[in-house]
C-alpha cells in the first residue's frame, strides 16, 4: 500500500510531539490505519530552532506551497489562531487533503464554513485536540452518544486558569501571585489574556455546544467572565460555605427544548461535587444525557504530548476514511502481546 503523505503545518510542543510519535510509532500506526504513513513536510516560521527527531530536510517556511503540492493526503496544522491557519487549511481542501486540526479559536470562528469547504471536495475535518487536550470528548459527544439526547455540558476547559484557582484555593494566595507561579511553571502564556479573561474557554464552549446540541453556536452568542476579579477573599468566603470556585464553561438546553445557551464564568460549586477535585492543570466535562444520564470526562487537557494524543488519534480516524475503511479497527489494529491473566502481582 503506498504511504499516505501527510504536512505539518507547525512544529511547537503539539507538533513536534505529532512528527516524535509518528516516527517512535511509525509501526503501530500503519498497522493501525492499513498503511504506513510519511512525513513530507513540516511548516515553521524559524526554521533556524532546533527541532529534535524531525528531519531538516524536511523543514520548509513556505507552508502555503507545501499544502499546494497536491500529493499531500492529511495537512496537520497546529499553527493556532485565525490566520495563516484558515487560508492554510481552506487551500488545503481546495487540493484534495483532509485535515486535522488543533485550533479551538478558529474551529468556533469558521468551523461551519471549513466543514462546508471539506464537504465540497470530500473531504474530512477533524479536531478532537481543540477541546481539552487528550480527552476524548467531541467524537463521544458526536459519535457514541449520537442516538441519545444530551441536555447538559459542563466543565474546566482550561487548564491554565485551574491552575491558577487551584492554587489560590489550596494556598490562599492572590490572583497575582498564582498568576505568576503558573507563568513561571510554564502554564501560563506571556500574555495570559486568552485564558484569563475566558476567551480560550469561550472558543471551547462554542465547539462543545455546538456539536452536543447538534446544532450553530457561534462565538459571538457565547456569554464569556474571565477569572481575574476573583480574590482570596472569593475563596476564604467560598470556603466557609464548603465550596471552591472554578471557571465553568456551561452549555445547556433550554427546558422547553427551543434553544440553547452557553456560556463561560467562574462559578462556585460545592466541595462534593466531581469538578471540584480537578487539580492543577487537569480539564473535566460533564455530561447529562437522557438516556445515560450523567457523564464525566477527565484527564489532561494542554500540553505537548497530550494534544498530540487526540492529534493522532484523527489523524489515523482520516487516514482510515482516505483509504474507504471507516468501519472502525480491523484485525491489524490488534498487537500479539502475550495475555497475562494475573498481570504484575
Ligand atoms: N491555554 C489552554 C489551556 C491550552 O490552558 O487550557 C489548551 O487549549
Amino acid at each position: 500500500t503506498r504511504p499516505l503523505k501527510v504536512a505539518l503545518l507547525g512544529c511547537g510542543n503539539v507538533g513536534s510531539e505529532v512528527a516524535r510519535i509518528m516516527t517512535t510509532h511509525a509501526d503501530d500506526l500503519a498497522a493501525r490505519i492499513g498503511a504506513p504513513l510519511e512525513l513530507a513536510g513540516v511548516a515553521v516560521r524559524r526554521p533556524s530552532r532546533v527541532r529534535e527527531g524531525v528531519d531538516p530536510a524536511l523543514i520548509t517556511t513556505d507552508a502555503t506551497a507545501l499544502v499546494k503540492r497536491g500529493d499531500i493526503d492529511v495537512v496537520v496544522e497546529v499553527i493556532g489562531g485565525i490566520e495563516p491557519a484558515r487560508t492554510l487549511i481552506a487551500t488545503a481542501f481546495e487540493h484534495g487533503a483532509s485535515v486535522v486540526s488543533a485550533n479551538k479559536a478558529l474551529i468556533a470562528q469558521d468551523g461551519p464554513a471549513l466543514h462546508a469547504a471539506a464537504g465540497r471536495q470530500g473531504r474530512d475535518l477533524y479536531y478532537e485536540a481543540a477541546v481539552a487536550g487528550a480527552i476524548p470528548l467531541l467524537r463521544p459527544l458526536r459519535e457514541s452518544l449520537a442516538g441519545d439526547h444530551v441536555n447538559r455540558v459542563v466543565g474546566i476547559v482550561n487548564g491554565t486558569t485551574n491552575f491558577i484557582l487551584d492554587k489560590m484555593d489550596t494556598t490562599g494566595a492572590g490572583y497575582q501571585e498564582a498568576l505568576d507561579e503558573a507563568t513561571a511553571l510554564g502554564y501560563a502564556e506571556a500574555d495570559p489574556t486568552a485564558d484569563v479573561e475566558g476567551f480560550d474557554a469561550a472558543a471551547k464552549a462554542a465547539i462543545l455546544a455546538g456539536i452536543a446540541f447538534h446544532t450553530r453556536v457561534r462565538l459571538d452568542d457565547v456569554y464569556r467572565e474571565g477569572m481575574t476579579e476573583v480574590t482570596a477573599a472569593d475563596f476564604a468566603s467560598a470556603r466557609e460555605m464548603a465550596c471552591t470556585i472554578k471557571l465553568l464553561a456551561i452549555c445547556e438546553r433550554a427546558a422547553d427544548g427551543g434553544s440553547v445557551t452557553a456560556r463561560v464564568h467562574p462559578a462556585m460549586i460545592p466541595r462534593s461535587h466531581p469538578l471540584a477535585s480537578v487539580r492543577e492543570a487537569y480539564n473535566a466535562v460533564f455530561v447529562e444525557s437522557e438516556a445515560a444520564g450523567q457523564l464525566m470526562f477527565y484527564g489532561p487537557g494542554a500540553g505537548g504530548a497530550p494534544t498530540a494524543s487526540a492529534v493522532l488519534g484523527d489523524l489515523v480516524a482520516v487516514c482510515r476514511n482516505r483509504l474507504g475503511e471507516a468501519t472502525g479497527p480491523g484485525e491489524s489494529a490488534y498487537s500479539m502481546l502475550p495475555v497475562s491473566p494475573m498481570g504484575d502481582v
